[in-house]
């Protein structure tokens, strides 16, 4: 199938598929995406879901059903093949943000305090809430997790490939590693990116 039909497919396939609390103009999901309670989300115009893409909300670990849209997705948002989005309060998606394949993100995740008892009967740790800011990239296999507190990805970040990150990420800084660190930042005086060293590689830093 060329790339015109294949827009066109993916369309009319999704408008009959999902109906979103909000979709905006020119949304174009591929029509191997699944998307789970589409009710408790919104999406912007001209923003593109690429194939095995997955967004849910998933009631079944909810108390109760949420009372509006726990997922909010921005404009011109390119979300890369096999993806995975899971919202229980509030993820939001600003425009022109640009993710890799294999991203995984995540407001919640499963409590383990009780040893004696399966962590799948567990339920869910409280809820963050995570903010992805204009323009940002997140790269190939990242995972941003807002589980009990709230995480934002500034304006203009960076994520690199395989990073996993649990705290906030600066405007206009690059993010890599396991937890992820700052290992570049825009310098706004100069008008260009400058390496950030970590403090044991620095002369006179610890070893
Ligand atoms: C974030 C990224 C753009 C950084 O590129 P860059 O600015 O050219 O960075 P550099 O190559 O100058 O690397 C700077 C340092 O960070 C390290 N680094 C770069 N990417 C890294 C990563 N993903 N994980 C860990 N460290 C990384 C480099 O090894 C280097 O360390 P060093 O100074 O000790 O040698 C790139 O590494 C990346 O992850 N791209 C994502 C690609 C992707 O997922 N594409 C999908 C298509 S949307």
């Amino acid at each position: 199938m060329n790339f015109f039909r294949l827009m066109i497919y993916s369309r009319a396939t999704s408008a009959l598929k999902h109906s979103f609390a909000r979709r905006g103009r020119g949304v174009v999901i591929d029509h191997t995406a699944c998307i789970q309670s589409s009710g408790f989300m919104t999406i912007d115009d001209f923003t593109w879901l690429q194939r095995y893409v997955q967004l849910t909300a998933p009631l079944i670990e909810m108390k109760t059903p949420p009372s509006g849209p726990v997922l909010k997705i921005g404009k011109r948002v390119q979300i890369g093949p096999r993806c995975f989005f899971s919202a229980v309060h509030d993820i939001s998606i600003e425009d022109d943000v640009l993710f890799g394949p294999n991203v995984y993100i995540a407001d919640h995740t499963h409590a383990y305090e009780a040893p004696e008892t399966p962590i799948k009967d567990q339920g869910l740790t409280p809820y963050g809430r995570l903010r992805i800011g204009t323009g940002a990239w997140i790269g190939t296999n990242a995972v941003i997790i807002a589980a009990g507190k709230d995480i934002t990805i500034g304006p203009g970040a960076v994520v690199s490939a395989n990073s996993v990150v649990t705290h906030s990420v600066p405007a206009r800084s690059v993010v890599a590693g396991s937890p992820a660190r700052v290992i570049k930042r825009y310098d706004e005086a100069v008008g260009r990116w400058r390496p950030v060293i970590p403090a044991r590689r620095r002369v006179g830093g610890a070893a």
